[in-house]
């Protein structure tokens, strides 16, 4: 029987290529109809019949499900990125021209070190509030890092490149590329402590100040951005320093809801 099928489909192929039927489009880009693929496969020495299984033809996927790798589908952010509550992360990402219109020093939260960095004004009460209780709880803290422009945001994530020798998928663990970084919003600060010597970094993890975070920051509307446990969530590792502003309503809902950050505001753009 199979026989006869391969003669079948022989001689209908010779008939076909005869009438000069076979000549397919030079542009490979154009989408080709199962019945062109079809004909291909006819049309090579090797082909046999099995070479028309479904699987022969379909073409093999490409998505990939690593946590830290960026998606093919990269959109702009929702919302503006004035909004407290816009959702930036590796899909979606802020313009390379937004820049917050009321960036002042940290100096005016009364921060002992880290006093040049800039935040939005929005957020400068409720951080003098949280570094004067903090204080007063016998907690040291200082900041290490603020507002990242889109170009600070593109050199500091080079810099990690070239840390890693050109390490892709090491980089994208730890660093943002341009444009979708939280530091780009204004409202995102990295702690540190003297307990550590103002270092940056994980040494901040398990500081008397982090765990005071832990507890604290909420009220003062202050939510840790890369929290332990939830890196294929948030497509970057364990950052305890890393905290972001969302408003000190948001951050108590936040907070009851049990999402972390990135949840949360998925939930909301
Ligand atoms: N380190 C965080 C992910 C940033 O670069 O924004
Ligand atoms: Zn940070």
């Amino acid at each position: 029987m199979k026989n006869i099928l391969n003669i079948l489909v022989s001689f209908f192929a010779s008939l076909l290529t005869f009438f000069n039927v076979l000549d397919l489009p030079q542009d490979e880009d154009i989408e080709k109809s199962d019945e062109v693929v079809v004909n291909e496969l006819l049309n090579t020495e090797e082909s046999s019949i099995e070479d028309l299984e479904p699987e022969e033809v379909v073409a093999p996927s490409t998505s990939s499900s690593n946590w830290w790798e960026y998606p093919s589908d990269i959109q702009e952010c929702t919302r503006d990125g004035n909004n407290l509550l816009v959702l930036v992360n590796k899909k979606y990402q802020l313009p390379s021209t937004y820049k917050p219109t009321d960036l002042v020093k940290a100096s005016n939260s009364g921060i002992r070190k880290g006093e040049n960095y800039y935040l939005r004004s929005i957020i400068i009460d409720d951080l003098r509030d949280l570094i004067t209780d903090s204080k007063n709880d016998g907690i040291d803290l200082s900041i290490v890092s603020g507002y990242r422009s889109y170009n600070t945001q593109e050199s500091t994530y080079n810099y990690w490149i070239s840390y890693y020798n050109n390490c892709v998928s090491c980089t994208d663990k730890v660093s943002a590329r341009a444009g979708h970084s939280q530091h780009q919003l204004g409202t995102t600060l990295d702690f540190s402590s003297n307990e550590i010597g103002d270092a940056l970094g994980s040494q901040f993890g398990g500081t008397k100040a982090s765990n005071w975070l832990v507890e604290n920051a909420y009220k003062y509307g202050f939510v840790i951005g890369y929290p332990q446990g939830y890196e294929s969530t948030t497509g970057y590792s364990y950052e305890s320093w890393h905290y972001r502003y969302i408003g000190k309503s948001n951050a108590l809902e936040q907070r009851s809801s049990g999402m972390i950050l990135e949840m949360y505001l998925r939930s909301k753009n």
